[in-house]
């Protein structure tokens, strides 16, 4: 483990407390840093950035930023029904995909619009046609955005304008997706220059779908997420009640989510019932739980299910949106937390096997005028500290890609985001009040607050420039990756 200077021994202290002292001489550049890391036990990024399931956070936009940018986005529960958050997933799944399983189809018969209802519901307009609008009928043709693009007739049936059979460039099943070869697919639309490709059985049914868009984002972001399948990876946050919580988990896996994050501002015991659930019924999803602040209830977690569990999330009231501490009295200074839960994760190691960390939340530092300035150097601390990844929520709502518009602060002078907690009042009158344990409750006590971030811009460029301040931190310190982070890191008190 990193070397804790004895001065901050049985000390509480937060990140802003501690500095990380370079002391080698570094012969490497920036780029020779490589932040791979665990998120869960079998889920690797490259990247260890995780996007908060909060509803200013995480939507299907920003899990998939996150995924391409070699993180992983978590998206919120918070809202009406259990099929609105479970079609972000979908959303998030179909992004730049491999093979694009269960493509949605029309019929002959459907019109223009109906091409245009599916570009805003899922946000692409190829669709293959088929006989019946069904993936068990022939394939008759297909529509892609060069069809629809400048038409104005929007009652006009798809047979009038979709490219026939006769004409359509496909590919076999047995050719590509039984071999498991996106290769030989991405070869023929590159070579007759197609948009979409279908991919049929000896039936002439629709089996799959690969398009150049896809192809063109998959190279284009070589850090990405993602399954065997090339689609992007993402999480949901579920609550931390069984019944609710299965409803939930059984759709999203079958929209293929990759795990679960268990919600709950403290973990709950019904989490571990939930998690040995999941795990008896849906083996191959991953199962966060959280959230925890010592080493007693890392403990106890591990000891009573280790294989329940592919990570732990640490960090109760340190939140920029967080008034838990303030109000109720209880939590904890987050970097004396996150090292706590993971020295004692890395105790149990030798018996129960790894277990990952979260750092969850206080990614922030006031800069010499009081407002909020992102730090790479948080992240490191946190990284240095034992986590593996590190969980943010207000330093990614003010980005273009979180839920919400921006909008102009005129006390401040400048353009701002709203990020609220989802303990407080406002997030409680859908779902947020599950997260502490009170939605049964006729008086709620919040534990969020509702604050304006600076809004950032897009964070196709804001992430790039945060990766590479984690980088350049490890690198001044001579160290090539976190696990030499972590083995050789100086931290002192400032
Ligand atoms: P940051 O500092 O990145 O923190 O904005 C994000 C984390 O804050 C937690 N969270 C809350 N904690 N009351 C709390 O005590 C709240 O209303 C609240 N909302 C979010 C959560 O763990 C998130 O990941």
């Amino acid at each position: 483990m990193a070397k804790l200077h004895p001065d901050l021994e049985n000390k509480e202290f937060w990140y802003k407390d501690i500095t990380l002292i370079p002391n080698r001489l570094p012969d490497f550049e920036r780029d020779g840093v490589d932040l791979t890391t665990n998120f869960t036990k079998r889920i690797i990024l490259k990247t260890p950035f995780v996007s908060a399931p909060m509803d200013t956070v995480t939507e299907a936009e920003m899990a998939i930023l996150m995924a391409l940018m070699g993180g992983i986005g978590v998206i919120h529960y918070n809202f009406l029904t259990i099929d609105e958050q479970i079609q972000e997933v979908e959303k998030v799944k179909r992004f730049g995909a491999g093979f694009v399983f269960n493509p949605v189809v029309l019929s002959p018969l459907n019109t223009i619009r109906d091409v245009y209802n599916i570009n805003e519901k899922c946000g692409f307009f190829s669709c293959p046609i088929t006989e019946d609008g069904t993936l068990s009928s022939k394939l008759m043709g297909i529509v892609t955005h060069r069809d629809v693009r400048y038409r104005n007739d929007m009652g006009t049936k798809l047979k009038e304008i979709m490219t026939p059979r006769e004409k359509l460039i496909v590919a076999e099943k047995k050719d590509t997706v039984n071999k498991n070869d996106l290769e030989a697919a991405n070869k023929i639309l590159k070579e007759k220059n197609l948009d979409t490709l279908p991919i049929i059985d000896e039936k002439e049914r629709v089996v799959a779908l690969v398009t150049d868009s896809d192809m063109r984002k998959n190279e284009q972001f070589p850090l990405a997420t993602k399954n065997e399948n090339k689609q992007l990876r993402v999480f949901i946050a579920a609550e931390s009640r069984i019944e609710l919580a299965k409803e939930r988990i059984k759709k999203a896996f079958e929209a293929e989510v990759d795990g679960i994050i268990i919600d709950a501002s403290v973990v709950f015991k019904e989490q571990l019932e939930i998690a040995k659930w999941v795990k008896e019924n849906f083996p191959n999803l991953e199962v966060v739980l959280g959230n925890v602040d010592s080493a007693q209830m890392v403990e106890k977690i591990i000891k009573e299910g280790p294989q329940y569990c592919d990570a732990l999330r640490v960090g109760i009231g340190p939140g920029a949106a967080c008034i838990t501490q303030q109000e109720l009295g209880t939590g904890r200074a987050q970097a004396s937390a996150v090292l706590d839960c993971a020295l004692a994760a890395k105790k149990l190691e030798p018996k129960y096997g790894f277990m990952p960390v979260i750092a969850d939340g206080g990614i922030k530092i006031l800069d010499e005028i009081g407002r909020d300035v992102q730090k790479p150097g948080d992240i490191t601390k946190a990284l240095a500290l034992g986590a593996q990844t590190v969980m943010m929520g207000g330093l990614l709502a003010g980005l273009d890609e979180s839920p919400g518009e921006k909008e102009f602060d005129y006390g401040e002078s400048r353009m701002v985001k709203i990020y609220r907690g989802m303990g407080s009042l406002a997030a409680m009158e859908k779902r947020g009040a599950f997260r502490y344990g009170i939605e049964k409750a006729k008086i709620k006590v919040p534990e969020g607050k509702v604050i304006r971030v600076p809004y950032r811009g897009s964070g196709y460029d804001f992430l790039p420039n945060l990766i590479a301040g984690v980088k350049q931190s490890l690198q001044k310190q001579g160290f090539r990756n976190i696990k030499e982070l972590q083995e050789g890191a100086d931290i002192r008190p400032i």
